[in-house]
C-alpha cells in the first residue's frame, strides 16, 4: 500500500511542477514514507533522517532549500517524535492526509512552519482529492479500494494508523482501473489492509462486495489479470470464494494470513477464526479453484506462545501446503493490547521458532514451485531480466519467471501475455522458454 501511495504522492505534486527522482542529489524534496508494522521499519526511519539533515546543512551552505516531508504510518503514530528529535524535518503527514502535501509544500518552501504536522484523521476522503486519472508506468498496477481496519487484532497498530475501515465507491475504483488500463496495465491488484471486508457504494446506492467489484472489473476492455491483498480469514464469504471457480481472469493466487495454527494464540490476537475455520477455508478455496496456490504472513513469538502452541503452527503449514509465505517475530508495538501482555516471550526462543518455521515454508515454496518444471504456464512479461534478451513476468500463481525466447529471431516484448514452457526452478523464481505466440484475453 505504501508504493500505491507514494505513486499517487507522485501524481499529485506532478500536477505541481515536481518531477519523481531516482536519486536523492540535487532535489527540492524528499518524502520518507515510512512503515509502522514492525519495530524494525520504524527504526530504519531515524537512521534515515540522520543522514538526511546532514544533507539537508549541506544543501543550506550551497545556499539551497531543500523540504524534508516524512509520511506514512510512522508519521501518523509518533508524528511529535520526528518533529521534536529531527527539528530539520519541515512536513509530517500521515496516511490519511497526504492530499494536502502540495499546500504543505508550497509553505515548507515559504519558509513557514507554522503547521507541522498533520496526522489528524479528516472528515473527507483523501481519494477525492487525488488525481482522478492514473499517470502509471508498466504492466501491472495496484489500485487501493479499501483502507484501515477495525479488527484490532491485539499485536497491529494499523487501526490506530490506517484509522477506520473505508471503501471506495466503485465507480470511483472503476474510472480509476480504466485510466490505469490506458496506460497500458493488464494486470491490476486490489489493495486494502482488510480487502475482502470491501463494502463500497455502487451508483444505485446498494452495496458491493469484493467479489462484485471485481466482476464489474472483468468487463473492462485490455484488463487480463486481477489481484487482491490482503484478505481476512474472517471475510472469506461464499460469493468471494465461487469468484475463484467463476471468474477466469482472478488470478488463482491468495495471500491468506493466518498468522497462527493454535486456538489459544488465535484467540489471544483476537483473530475472531480458529485454525479448523482455517482449514475449511482452505478446502473451499480448492474445491472452487483446484490450482490455487495459498500463501500467508505468520507471527511467532506472541506473548505466552508455548512450544505446544508453535507446533500446531508448524502442523498448520504441514496441512495446507503453501506456495509462498512471510513470517515474522513478534514485535510489540506501542498502544497496542498485546504489548502489554506480561508474558512476552525471550527473543532467543522467538528467533529460534522463526528460523524452524522458515526451514518449513521455504521447503513448501522450493517443491510448490519444482511442481511447475515441465509445465506450460501464462506470464506475463513486465521488465527487462538480467541475460540479453530475456524478460522476467509473474505466472498466474505470482511465481516470478525469467523467459528467453526460443527463437532469438522474435524477441520478447513487455507486456505480452504468453504461454511458456517452465525448464527449472529455485526456491524464488522459474526459469522458461518461450514457444507460442501472445496469448489474446478471449483465449484465457
Ligand atoms: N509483530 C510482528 N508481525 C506483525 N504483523 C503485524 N503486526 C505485527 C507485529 N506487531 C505482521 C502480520 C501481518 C503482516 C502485515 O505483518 O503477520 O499480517
Ligand atoms: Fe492488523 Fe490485519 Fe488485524 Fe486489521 S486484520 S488489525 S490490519 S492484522
Amino acid at each position: 500500500m505504501n508504493v500505491y501511495d507514494s505513486e499517487r504522492m507522485s501524481e499529485l505534486l506532478g500536477k505541481v511542477g515536481f518531477v519523481r527522482h531516482s536519486t536523492p542529489d540535487s532535489v527540492d524534496m524528499i518524502i520518507l514514507n515510512t512503515c509502522h508494522i514492525r519495530e524494525k521499519a520504524s527504526e530504519k526511519l531515524f537512521s534515515e533522517l540522520g543522514r538526511l539533515r546532514l544533507m539537508k546543512e549541506q544543501r543550506a551552505r550551497a545556499g539551497e532549500r531543500l523540504v524534508l516531508a516524512v509520511a506514512g504510518c510512522v508519521a501518523q503514530g509518533v508524528g511529535k517524535e520526528i518533529a521534536s528529535r529531527v527539528p530539520e524535518v519541515d512536513i509530517v503527514v500521515g496516511p490519511q492526509n497526504y492530499h494536502q502535501l502540495p499546500t504543505l509544500v508550497q509553505q515548507a518552501l515559504e519558509g513557514d512552519n507554522r503547521s507541522l504536522i498533520h496526522t489528524e484523521f479528516p472528515a473527507e476522503s483523501k481519494f477525492d482529492f487525488l488525481p482522478d486519472e492514473r499517470n502509471h508506468e508498466g504492466v501491472s498496477a495496484f489500485l487501493s479500494i479499501q483502507e484501515g481496519c477495525d479488527k484490532f487484532c491485539t499485536f497491529c497498530v494499523v487501526p490506530y494508523t490506517r484509522g477506520a475501515e473505508y471503501s471506495r465507491p466503485v465507480s470511483e475504483i472503476i474510472f480509476e482501473a480504466q485510466s490505469l488500463v490506458e496506460c497500458g496495465v493488464q494486470e491490476i491488484t486490489l489493495l486494502g489492509q482488510n480487502v475482502n471486508a470491501y463494502h463500497g457504494l455502487k451508483p444505485d446506492q446498494t452495496v458491493a462486495s469484493l467479489s462484485v467489484l471485481i466482476e464489474e472489473l472483468g468487463t473492462i476492455d485490455g484488463l487480463s489479470r486481477i489481484r487482491y491483498t490482503t484478505s481476512h480469514p474472517k471475510d472469506m464469504d461464499d460469493g468471494l470464494i465461487s469468484a475463484h471457480k467463476r471468474l477466469p481472469f482472478l488470478m488463482p493466487y491468495l495471500h491468506l494470513p493466518v498468522q497462527s495454527g493454535s486456538n489459544r494464540i488465535l484467540r489471544a490476537m483476537n483473530r475472531g477464526y480458529s485454525a479448523e475455520d482455517y482449514l475449511v477455508i482452505a478446502d473451499q478455496l480448492r474445491n472452487a479453484r483446484p490450482d490455487i496456490a495459498l500463501s500467508s504472513d505468520f507471527i511467532v513469538g506472541f506473548p505466552g506462545e508455548t512450544e505446544a502452541d508453535f507446533e500446531a503452527t508448524l502442523r498448520l503449514v504441514e496441512k495446507v501446503k503453501f506456495s509462498q509465505a512471510y513470517s515474522f517475530k513478534y514485535s510489540p508495538r506501542p498502544g497496542t493490547p498485546a504489548s502489554e501482555m506480561t508474558n512476552q516471550i525471550d527473543n532467543d526462543v522467538s528467533a529460534e521458532r522463526l528460523g524452524v518455521l522458515q526451514q518449513l515454508l521455504d521447503d513448501q515454496q522450493r517443491t510448490f514451485n519444482r511442481s511447475k518444471v515441465g509445465t506450460k504456464l501464462e506470464v506475463l512479461l513486465e521488465k527487462p531480466g538480467r541475460k540479453q534478451g530475456q524478460l522476467v513476468g509473474r505466472s498466474l500463481y505470482m511465481q516470478a519467471v525469467h523467459v528467453e525466447s526460443m527463437d532469438r529471431s522474435i524477441p520478447l516484448t513487455i507486456g505480452d501475455l504468453i504461454e511458456v514452457d517452465v525448464v527449472a526452478s529455485n526456491k524464488n523464481s522459474l526459469a522458461a522458454i518461450k514457444t507460442d505466440q501472445p496469448i489474446c484475453k478471449e483465449d484465457i
